[in-house]
């Protein structure tokens, strides 16, 4: 049993549920909490089955100081990883408001609460976006932010930018953040995944959608870019292996060289949309009716991690495969089916 007291903000979430997985699963104490905003019980229903164990949850906003002040003071949590944010990135275009609100105040009271009750450790789900389209392809951390190319990625930015500060200030805190490249796939237990809200945004709940016979066509965006097969180029890592390496930061975040430190978490091989599709194709034998069709507004031509550092200083890296990863998805893409009858 780890002495460490994980709190997880969004924890009703796709990516938080996937990590209380993990983290219970090597014997720490984890609380999560969530606003219910863009989530519901599903998930942690999921988890609950996952691991055999209660979970200990609390509804509420992480913009809520009073909220957060009571739990910091009655749970004694020691590490904060915060996934508590908007993440559609047609949504921030359409209400900007919206996402500086929620994303920076949820950070900025988050931090605040923490330094009354002496918590020092914090993690931070960042995303490969704050890179907006890098000079090289490969990208690894060192990559200047180029102007983000949506509010929603101006946020990822800004919470950066943010932890800079606040670690410069505070030489007690120590911060990691985290920066995903495509998180996909669920638990291989299908007992959680991906909800998407709606219409999904994503590629592969697009995909996995359309297969079940929930949207009549997906739509591939985009024939000219410059990529082998023209389109768009992205790195697609499993949601299991993103989960683990929090567990390893939170274990690893005394040890860091600096009190701020970023990593990417991805494959480290680039993939393109088609090939993906004809991967899912393959895969589940499911025929699957797509077009391709033009470009859509704001997608990035190629980016996918270069994931040395975490590597060398998480000792982490991915163990599933893209086909790994398709297979979890459709599954769960199945058991969601399955349970709605
Ligand atoms: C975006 C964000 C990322 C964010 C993620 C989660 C950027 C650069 N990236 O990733 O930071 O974490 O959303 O919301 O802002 N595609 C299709 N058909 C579809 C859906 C997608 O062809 O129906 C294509 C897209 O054009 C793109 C690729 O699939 O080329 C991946 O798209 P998507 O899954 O939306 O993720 P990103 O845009 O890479």
């Amino acid at each position: 049993m780890s002495t460490k007291k994980i709190l997880l903000t969004g924890g009703a979430g796709y990516i938080a549920s996937h990590t209380a997985v993990e983290f219970i699963q090597q014997g720490y104490e984890v609380v999560l909490i969530d606003d219910f905003s863009k989530s519901d019980r599903t998930l942690l229903n999921g988890l609950e089955k996952i691991t055999n164990t209660k979970i200990r949850f609390f509804e509420g906003d992480c913009r809520d100081e009073k909220f957060l002040d009571e739990l910091f003071d009655r749970e004694k949590i020691t590490s904060v990883i915060h996934f508590a944010a908007y993440k559609s990135v047609n949504e921030s275009v359409r209400e900007p408001l919206l996402y500086y609100d929620n994303n920076l105040g949820s950070i900025t009271t988050l931090l605040k609460s923490m330094k009354k009750f002496d918590v020092h450790e914090f993690i931070f789900s960042s995303s490969c976006t704050v890179y907006g389209q890098p000079d090289v392809i490969q990208v690894d951390e060192s990559a200047p932010f180029k102007k983000a190319e949506s509010p929603y990625g101006a946020t990822k930015q800004m919470c950066e930018r943010v932890l800079e500060d606040v670690t410069l200030a505070n030489k007690n805190l120590k911060v990691i953040s985290l920066r995903y490249f495509n998180p996909v796939g669920a638990h291989p237990s299908a007992l959680i995944g991906e909800v998407p809200l709606g219409v999904p945004n994503n590629l592969v709940p697009y995909v996995t959608q359309t297969a079940i016979g929930l949207r009549q066509k997906l739509t591939a965006f985009g024939s000219d870019y410059n990529t082998p097969d023209g389109s768009c180029i992205r790195d697609f890592i499993h949601v299991v292996d993103l989960a683990q390496a929090h567990v390893m930061a939170a274990e690893k975040i005394s040890q860091m060289p600096t009190n701020n430190e970023a990593f990417n978490l991805g494959t480290g091989d680039g993939v393109t949309v088609l090939e993906l599709v004809r991967k899912f194709i393959e895969i589940t034998g499911v025929k699957l009716n797509f077009e391709v069709a033009p470009r859509r507004e704001g997608d990035i031509e190629k980016v996918y991690a270069n994931p040395a550092k975490a590597k060398k200083l998480l000792g982490w890296q991915t163990k599933l495969s893209l086909e790994e990863s398709l297979r979890d998805a459709w599954r769960w893409e199945q058991h969601l089916a399955a349970n709605k009858k």
